[in-house]
């Protein structure tokens, strides 16, 4: 099994997913049976560890993400990844526009796991640090739904 998170700059809002799936993950045993990793829709941000405010709240919460470097989604992605979850609408739009036909995973908003199909995680680059709170706080919730999920197909 395996899951990609996808934001736009891929070093604020998917690698927390990809840190905070990977704490859960690690802590029910299962990491050797699923693999997790993040990417962003952009280029401008590649090679870049995670934005620092991303990294601190992260830390606050036990979660060590300084390790992870951002790459851009391609469409090899599809041929590797079950699961493509998406943080926004726009994210959603850029994954779907270069889905190739056939492709049987799935491709969905992240917080349809936490029970909220419609709702985006906000991208809190040009906020405060309370953004970086909250981005947490909802990842927990979906990283919690999609554990549920994930195990079904175990
Ligand atoms: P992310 O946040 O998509 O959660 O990584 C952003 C990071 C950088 C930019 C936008 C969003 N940017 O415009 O550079």
């Amino acid at each position: 099994m395996k899951v990609l998170f996808v934001c736009l700059g891929n070093i604020c809002r998917s690698p927390s997913a990809e840190g905070v799936f990977s704490k859960i993950l690690e802590a029910q045993g299962l990491q050797d049976r699923v693999e997790v990793d993040s990417c962003g829709i952009g280029d401008w941000h590649i090679g870049k560890a995670p934005d620092a405010r991303a990294q601190q709240a992260a830390m606050r919460r036990g979660i060590d993400i300084s390790g992870l470097r951002a790459r851009q989604l391609s469409e090899e992605d599809f041929a590797v990844f079950d699961f493509i979850l998406a943080m926004d609408d726009d994210n959603l739009r850029a994954i779907q526009a270069i889905q190739p036909e056939g492709y049987q995973g799935t491709t969905c908003l992240f917080m349809r796991f936490a029970g909220q199909p419609e709702t985006p995680v906000p991208d809190p680059y040009f906020g405060g640090e309370q953004g970086f709170e909250n981005v947490l706080d909802m990842i927990e919730d979906a990283s919690n739904g999609l554990l549920q999920h994930v195990r079904l197909s175990l």
